[in-house]
């Protein structure tokens, strides 16, 4: 089985020293910088906003992964594509239109991501499944870090796997909360491509080598 991409989160980084923090992540064995942006209406916290992500952008040369904790992200769209996300992530229940928010994405030469929340069964992306490039399970309550895993998660995964196998979709499946080198391996064997981890990896000593164990925890 091939190994599983690493996406650090960099709303544990440490935010007075960011720039050390991004070439931390460029210079480990992580795939992608995953963005979470908050705007205290669809989760009842706010993060941070574009002139951050811009800065991140500049010190960044692997692909930002930018999940929208947002309502109605469609207004911001274009402005995250210009931003330089390489893959952008709306929720499922933020989105009356999906299908014309995931076409959106794409036309603007993005990777289309849809994020589910823990109460939100997958099934419920089987019409949509085929225009989906990446599902983003929260194995937490989305809004803070360093919250404990959801042990539902496995079963979510399992099943989402088999309906994107059934439907014969291209769509990989990225798992967002309480991730830990404890869980690491049984995410991928239950289906996980990607696997989020904030405060797991900028709360250790050696953040580096944290990255390097949840990568090989999946070999
Ligand atoms: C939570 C965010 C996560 C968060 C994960 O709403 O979507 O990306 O940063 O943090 P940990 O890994 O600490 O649970
Ligand atoms: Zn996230």
């Amino acid at each position: 089985m091939s190994k599983i991409k690493i996406a650090p989160s960099l709303l544990a980084a440490d935010f007075g020293n960011l720039q050390r923090d991004i070439e931390m992540v460029e210079n480990s064995t992580a795939d992608w910088h995953h963005i979470d942006v908050m705007d205290g209406v669809f989760v009842p916290n706010i993060s941070y906003g574009m002139p951050v992500v811009k800065t991140i952008n500049t010190h960044a040369k692997k692909p930002l992964d930018v999940h929208l904790m947002i309502v109605d992200p469609d207004r911001y769209i274009k402005t995250f594509a210009d931003l330089g996300a390489a893959n952008l992530t709306v929720h499922y229940e933020a989105c009356t239109h999906l299908h014309r928010t995931l076409q959106a994405i794409k036309a603007e030469g993005m990777k289309a991501g849809v994020a589910l929340n823990p109460h939100t069964n997958i099934n419920l992306l089987e019409d949509i499944i085929n225009d989906i490039d990446i599902v983003l399970i929260m194995s937490v309550n989305p809004g803070f870090g360093g919250q404990s895993f959801i042990e539902n998660t496995y079963t979510k995964v399992k099943a989402l796997k088999a309906l994107i196998q059934k439907k014969g979709a291209n769509t990989i499946i990225e798992i967002d909360g309480g991730v830990t080198a404890s869980n690491a391996k049984a995410l991928h064997d239950a289906g996980a491509d990607v696997l989020v981890a904030g405060s797991f990896v900028f709360n250790s000593e050696n953040p580096t080598q944290t990255i390097k164990e949840l990568k090989e925890a999946t070999a």
